[in-house]
């Protein structure tokens, strides 16, 4: 290779890696093997459900868990052969070198810690919500942006070959012009932590969080959000701290406006009384419905778990099932999904943009109860999201 050719190729380099964060990661991984190391802050129920399935991640290789709580990191540790274990952020961020953090703590400290990570250089996956207000989202968003790392939030409900299967439905045209959908997901409430209650928690952000972001990566960006929220139980026993106020909402209906008149409705709450239980297993009926001019559609179970799609048409009224298998998709999969692309430099469906605006129409939801007003959205992301 002569002078020219080696800027012109080393040029394209580091356009590419500027252009991809995960290049860096992607080329450690096919030259010399090596895995994303990530690290889990947080230990407590949803981290029983992410650790078996990113351990067995061909891509990963967890080094260190932490949680205040110390027994808690110290079993998981164990458990999953994890080398090292703290009690705090800091010491987690000094004393281990790893890619990727998992934020799997209270819903109330993913902004912070999420912060920390990424001004110690690492990227993060974070469950949901990844932030407490969209401004602070956007401001981590930013953040990962200026230092070249990537930072993406739970759910991963995109992932879903349903969610695939009704979205390219949608390209094609199949249900006419769109009108309407609806969304549902409710349980009668976590009982083991208190922040599910107090504020900036609550049933919006723990389980709205779907199906919001379900209509809009189907739908579209939402434009404005109308909303009511309601407390229905205002005293709760819960493991942690015994008895305890609700103080964020656990009962809500929420209507969105997307582009070309398109509206749609969520419920959620945790006063569902649910046959299926906090796992969803055995929910056989459509918890996702849209309706067009010339067919409807319906996601069967929740949209985290579905097990099919029924769609009628003008063309074939009686109603057929798709898609009956999931192909591998759990809803646990967000972090060792977004472990497999930075380890081949690949881009996921799941985008944090898209998280964002989820994160903004929560925060909406409530300005409309506080103000009875409808309010304006300003973030979009990239749709649609199946091409
Ligand atoms: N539990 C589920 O089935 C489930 C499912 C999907 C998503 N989620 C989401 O996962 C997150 C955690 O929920 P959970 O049910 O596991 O709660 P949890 O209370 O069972 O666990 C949270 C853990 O985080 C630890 N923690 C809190 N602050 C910390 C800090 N500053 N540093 C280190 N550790 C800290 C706590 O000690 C606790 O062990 C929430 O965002 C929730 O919405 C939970």
């Amino acid at each position: 290779m002569n002078r020219k050719e080696f800027f012109k190729v080393s040029a394209a380099a580091s356009l590419a890696s500027l252009l991809s964060p995960l290049s860096a990661y992607a080329e450690k991984f096919e030259s010399e093997g090596k895995k994303v190391k990530v690290a889990v802050i947080g230990c407590g129920s949803v981290s029983t459900q992410y650790f078996p399935h990113i351990s067995k991640c061909p891509y990963v290789e967890i080094v260190a868990c932490c949680d205040i709580k110390p027994d808690r990191a110290q079993k998981a540790a164990k458990q999953y052969n994890i080398p090292k274990w703290y009690k705090h952020i800091d010491d987690m961020l000094s004393g281990s070198k790893f890619d990727l953090m998992l934020t799997l703590t209270d819903m109330q400290v993913h902004g912070e810690l999420n912060r920390k990570a990424l001004m110690a250089g690492r990227n993060v996956w974070s469950e949901k919500p990844l932030a407490n207000s969209y401004k602070e989202g956007k401001e981590l968003y930013d953040l990962a942006t200026s230092k070249g790392l990537r930072i993406w939030g739970a759910p991963a409900v995109v992932n879903s070959p349903q969610f695939a299967f009704m979205a390219e439905q949608i390209n094609k045209g199949t249900l006419g012009n769109l009108a309407c959908a609806h969304g549902h997901y409710g349980h009668e409430g976590p009982s083991w932590s208190a922040f599910f209650y107090e504020p900036l928690g609550g049933s919006m952000p723990d389980l709205g969080v779907y199906n919001i972001a379900t209509l809009t990566g189907l739908l579209g960006p939402a434009k404005s959000v109308v909303a009511m929220t309601t407390i229905v139980t205002p005293e709760r026993t819960v493991d942690d701290k015994g008895k305890i106020k609700v103080r964020e909402e656990d009962n809500a209906m929420i209507i969105m406006e997307h582009e070309k008149g398109v509206l749609s409705h969520i419920e959620c709450g945790f006063n569902y009384f649910d046959p299926y239980g906090h796992l969803g297993k055995g929910q056989e009926k459509a918890t996702i419905s849209l309706y067009g001019s010339h067919g409807n559609m319906h996601m069967v179970g929740y949209d985290w778990a579905p097990n099919g799609v029924d769609l009628s048409t003008m063309d074939h009224p009686v109603p057929q099932r798709f898609v009956p298998d999931t192909n591998g998709y759990v809803w646990q999969e967000g972090a060792s999904d977004i472990s497999k692309h930075m380890a081949l430099n690949t881009e996921p469906r799941i985008n944090v943009e898209h998280a964002l605006h989820v994160l903004e129409i929560i925060e909406a939801a409530r300005k409309s109860q506080a103000t009875g007003q409808r309010i304006q959205l300003v973030s979009k992301f990239p749709w649609p999201m199946v091409k």
